[in-house]
């Protein structure tokens, strides 16, 4: 922990953080919406339609960047009349309210006309990142239940292995742009023409607050991923944390790197930036130094959202290439994900010029949570502090709330707004987030300091995260096994500098394979086709047995231990 202090240099829309947690309601937020004043309860016309008909109906909603820096833009006004025409063609091939609509898309226009279109009807949008392969689809449609899947040809083709095995996806609508998109499949709709055969006239559907808008598939330390519900009423958290901590304005032009199918890039990269009627940008292609530098630039990016590994891979790009940018228009860059080591919030100060304020949240929470602001000097390497409205303490696994300086587990009391709803058909799973009486439990071990800023110390279970991405040893382990070469495998995360941790994996071999480095390669492509393109272990190591409990299971903190050096500790139940 590092005792100096990057002093705050503005006071930021929120003004006075302590004032603020003293006087702050949610009761006073709700106001702001048109529902308290009568109308429809739904975040997809707080975001789109309630602006549509404001002075805002020609302000730039979206300026979207393609992978070769092509350029669209969409008004408020537009993406009105696009998400009211995707509602009425998902509607005219028997969506309704309830049901769960994925999306698997690259972050085109059109993943975010139909992420909110659906919202429009009631249904439950779920983004699915593009990366993602055909195991990790199959597993979120089935178990979500969805009937419906929008996608572009290149991704079907993808998944089409395990097309047969959708369970109840009755449709499928394609977004072909291109014009070698390929026929149809046999469920297949074109997207382009049922956009132009809908009415651009449709009346989004009043919810309840609970009501889900959207479900993100993540991953916990066991089993396959868990679909998180959040509601309609985390629209509330989502804007007032974006006015208080991303700190937009409404001349802003604001950033967020995060892809929709994770939740930043819904409810920072759709949601909070639209309930205040604020243009962004999104960016299609992939990472690479001067092309991020150059959007900045190029649309005078304000506000600037991301993760700290892609800051760790800019400051590995060196500070040359900073030079060549013009980035007088940065207000500041927030940050979440992971930890934001003290080093990289230093770089960007010296660099930029500017503060880089972490955030800590998660799939669960919504919305930020602990946070640093405009308003607050920062302490590198630090979360920040809750959020006003939000309580958390430090707690041991009887609730009771331990002192400042000591580690112990991060959790909030219940009955912020953006606070999931439920896991999906998993009613235990989310029973288990509430067992320490009175708390939610974050699984994420931390303390504060005698100045009530929190710091991170890390998971306290085996979730692993990779450059930002959650994943889940057991998908991984899962997937692992599979290949034929493969008898058993434990994956842990490994420390590493730029992308936080790797994913390590320990296999063991069936009779009759040899290890060789062409294997290793072989069986992390595997992972990688089936899994996803981050999930693959980018480390293998072959072994002759696994340290296991004496009911089989794999003691992957002993893995851990091992491959860091340090003490294994209690081995009383393992049997290897
Ligand atoms: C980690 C992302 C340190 C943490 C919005 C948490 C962080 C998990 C931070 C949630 C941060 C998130 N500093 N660690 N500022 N923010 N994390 O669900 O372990 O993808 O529990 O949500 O990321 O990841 P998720």
């Amino acid at each position: 922990m590092s005792s100096d202090l990057i002093r705050a240099e503005s006071k930021g829309n929120m003004q006075d953080f302590e004032k603020a947690c003293k006087d702050f309601t949610w009761a006073q937020v709700e106001k702001e919406f048109d529902w308290s004043n009568g109308g429809v309860y739904n975040v997809a016309h707080e975001i789109i339609d309630r602006h549509a008909v404001s002075w805002r109906k020609n302000k730039i909603a979206l300026y979207w960047i393609g992978p070769a820096n092509e350029e669209s833009k969409f008004t408020f006004g537009e993406m009105k009349n696009l998400t009211n025409r995707f509602a009425n063609a998902l509607t005219d091939v028997g969506a309704k309210k309830g049901d769960r609509v994925f999306i698997y898309m690259d972050r085109l226009p059109e993943l975010y006309i139909s992420t909110v279109g659906a919202m429009k009807l009631g249904a439950v949008s779920s983004p699915l990142f593009s990366a993602l392969g055909p195991e990790a689809v199959k597993d979120r449609v089935l178990d979500a239940g969805a009937k419906f899947l929008i996608t572009q040809p290149y991704l079907y083709k993808r998944i089409e292995p395990v097309a047969d095995d959708l369970g109840e996806l009755s449709h499928i609508i394609m977004v072909r742009n291109g014009p070698d998109d390929g026929v149809l499949p046999e469920k297949g709709t074109d997207y382009h023409a049922m956009m132009n055969a809908a009415s651009d006239r449709f009346e989004t559907v009043n919810m309840a607050p609970a009501d889900p808008y959207v479900v993100h598939y993540t991953s916990g330390s066991t089993g396959k991923p868990k679909g998180v519900i959040l509601g309609h009423k985390a629209m509330i958290q989502e804007y007032v944390t974006t006015k208080w901590v991303l700190d937009l304005r409404e001349e802003d032009t604001y950033w967020c790197t995060a892809d929709p199918g994770w939740v930043t890039g819904t409810s920072y990269g759709i949601v909070g930036p639209w309930l205040l009627g604020t243009s962004m940008v999104t960016f299609a292609g992939r990472f690479d130094p001067r092309t991020w530098y150059s959007i900045i630039e190029r649309h005078g990016v304000t506000v600037w959202y991301t993760a700290p590994t892609a800051l760790r891979m800019l400051m590995k790009a060196g500070n040359e290439v900073v030079k060549e940018y013009d980035f007088s228009k940065l207000r500041h860059i927030c940050s979440v994900g992971e930890p934001l080591n003290a080093p990289v919030i230093h770089w960007g100060k010296e660099v930029f010029g500017k503060r880089i304020h972490d955030t800590w949240w998660q799939t669960e929470t919504g919305a930020q949570m602990i946070c640093n602001y405009p308003s607050m000097d920062i302490k590198p390497g630090s979360m920040g502090k809750p959020f006003p409205g939000v309580v958390a303490g430090i707690v041991d696994e009887d609730g009771k709330e331990l002192p400042p300086m000591t580690q112990g587990m991060l959790a909030i009391r219940p009955g912020w707004p953006s606070m999931m709803v439920s896991i999906w058909r998993n009613a235990p799973k989310f029973r288990e987030y509430f067992r320490v009486p009175g708390w939610f439990v974050s699984g994420d071990n931390a303390f504060m300091d005698k100045d009530g800023y929190y710091w991170f110390i890390g998971r306290a279970d085996d979730v692993i995260k990779t450059s930002g991405e959650r994943i889940g040893p057991f998908e991984v382990e899962s997937a692992l096994v599979e290949h034929p070469a493969v008898a058993e495998a434990g994956v842990i995360g490994k420390p590493d500098e730029v992308r936080g941790e790797i994913i390590k994996a320990f296999v063991i071999l069936r009779d009759g394979f040899t290890p060789s480095e062409k294997l290793k390669v072989e069986i992390s492509d595997f992972v990688k086709a089936k899994l996803s393109a981050f999930a693959n272990p980018r480390e293998i190591e072959f072994v002759d047995k696994l340290p296991k409990t004496r009911s089989g299971k794999i003691m992957r903190r002993v893995l851990k231990a091992r491959e860091l050096g340090l003490e294994v500790g209690d081995l009383n139940t393992m049997e290897e």
